[in-house]
C-alpha cells in the first residue's frame, strides 16, 4: 500500500500534541528497516485544526501513520472509510490510503486486549474495573472491556464529567456506570487512560485513597522509567503494567494494516527497550 515517487521513501507520522515523548518513531523505523521497506516514520506536533488535513495528505501521498493524544476523535470525520473498530469507538489511531480513499482503524482496541489477556489470568476477579478518562484511549479500552473481555461492571471516572456522560450515552450499556468520586470505589482493576503521568510527575489518582486497593493497575502511559501510577502501585505491593506492551501491540497491528503483513517478530519490542533506555 505504500507508494510515493520512485526512489523516495514513503512518509509515515504520528500526529498529536505532545509527541516529543513518543517512542513510535523508534519502533516503526526499526520495523521498516528490518522488513526492508522504503519508508520513514516521524513525530509531528500538530494542532487540532491541522490534524485532519495533514492525515489525508500523508495517506494520499503514499504513506500513513498514527494519531495520538488529543486528536483521535477529531480526525474521524476526515476519513473516507472507517473500520468497525473506528465506527464502534468513534476514535482512530491508524490511517493509510487504499484505492484512492483514506482509511482509518483503531488498533488500540486489540493492543489493549492483548495486554489485558496477558495481565489477567482467569478466573481472576476483575470486577469492578475502574477506568480513568473519557478520551480517545478510553473509547478503545471500554470497547475492548465490554465486547472482548466480558467485564461485568465497569466504573468510569473523568475529570470533566460531561464528557464521561456523553460517552456513557453513546455506549448505552448497563454494565457501565459513571462515578463522580473515584475515592468512593473499590475496584479490582484500575485502568488509567488519562494522559496524566505522561511527563513523569503526577499520578491521576492516589491508590491509597480508594475504598479498597485494587489487585492490578494498568497504566496506558509509559516513559523511561515506571510511571507515577505504577510507582505508587509498586510501593503498595499492587501488580502493575505500564503502556509499553500495548504500544508494541497496537504498533504491530498498524504495520500490518499499512503493508498487509506483520512486522518481523520481536523487532518492535527490542527497539522499544533500546529507545526507553535512551529517553531523557
Ligand atoms: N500505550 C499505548 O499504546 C497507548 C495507546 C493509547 C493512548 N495512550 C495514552 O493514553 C493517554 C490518553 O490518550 P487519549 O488519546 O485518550 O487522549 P485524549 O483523547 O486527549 O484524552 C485525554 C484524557 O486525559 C484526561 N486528562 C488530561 N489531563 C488531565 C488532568 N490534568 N487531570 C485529569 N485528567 C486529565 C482528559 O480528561 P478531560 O476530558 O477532563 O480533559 C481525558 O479523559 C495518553 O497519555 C496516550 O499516550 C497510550
Amino acid at each position: 500500500m505504500t507508494g510515493g515517487p520512485r526512489g523516495s521513501r514513503a512518509l509515515y507520522a504520528i500526529l498529536g500534541d505532545p509527541v516529543a515523548h513518543s517512542l513510535s518513531p523508534a519502533i516503526h523505523n526499526a520495523a521498516f528497516s528490518a522488513a526492508g521497506r522504503r519508508a520513514r516514520y516521524v513525530a509531528r506536533r500538530v494542532s487540532a485544526d491541522e490534524c485532519g488535513e495533514l492525515m489525508r495528505a500523508l495517506a494520499m501521498g503514499g504513506g500513513g501513520g498514527n494519531v495520538t493524544v488529543p486528536h483521535k476523535e477529531r480526525v474521524v470525520p476526515f476519513l473516507d472509510r472507517r473500520t468497525r473498530a473506528v465506527a464502534a469507538t468513534g476514535a482512530c489511531n491508524t490511517f493509510w490510503a487504499q484505492g484512492g480513499e483514506v482509511w482509518g482503524d483503531n488498533t488500540d482496541v486489540e493492543g489493549f486486549m492483548g495486554i489485558w489477556q496477558s495481565a489477567v489470568s482467569p478466573p481472576a476477579d476483575t470486577s469492578p474495573v475502574l477506568v480513568l478518562g473519557a478520551g480517545g484511549a478510553a473509547r478503545a479500552v471500554l470497547h475492548a472491556l465490554l465486547h472482548s473481555a466480558g467485564a461485568s461492571v465497569i466504573l468510569m471516572w473523568n475529570r470533566t464529567a460531561s464528557r464521561a456522560h456523553r460517552l456513557l450515552d453513546e455506549l448505552d450499556d448497563e454494565r457501565l456506570r459513571h462515578v463522580h468520586d473515584w475515592r468512593a470505589t473499590a475496584p479490582a482493576v484500575v485502568v488509567n487512560t488519562t494522559s496524566v503521568g505522561i511527563r513523569g510527575r503526577h499520578a491521576p489518582i492516589d491508590l491509597e485513597a480508594l475504598a479498597t486497593p485494587p489487585h492490578l493497575v494498568m497504566d496506558l502511559v509509559y516513559g523511561k522509567s515506571a510511571t507515577p501510577l505504577c510507582r505508587q502501585a509498586g510501593r503498595l505491593g499492587i501488580a502493575s503494567v505500564d503502556g509499553r506492551g500495548m504500544l508494541v501491540l497496537q504498533a504491530e497491528a498498524s504495520h500490518a494494516r499499512w503493508f498487509g503483513q506483520a512486522p518481523p517478530r520481536g523487532v518492535m519490542g527490542r527497539a522499544l527497550e533500546a529507545a526507553s533506555r535512551g529517553l531523557g
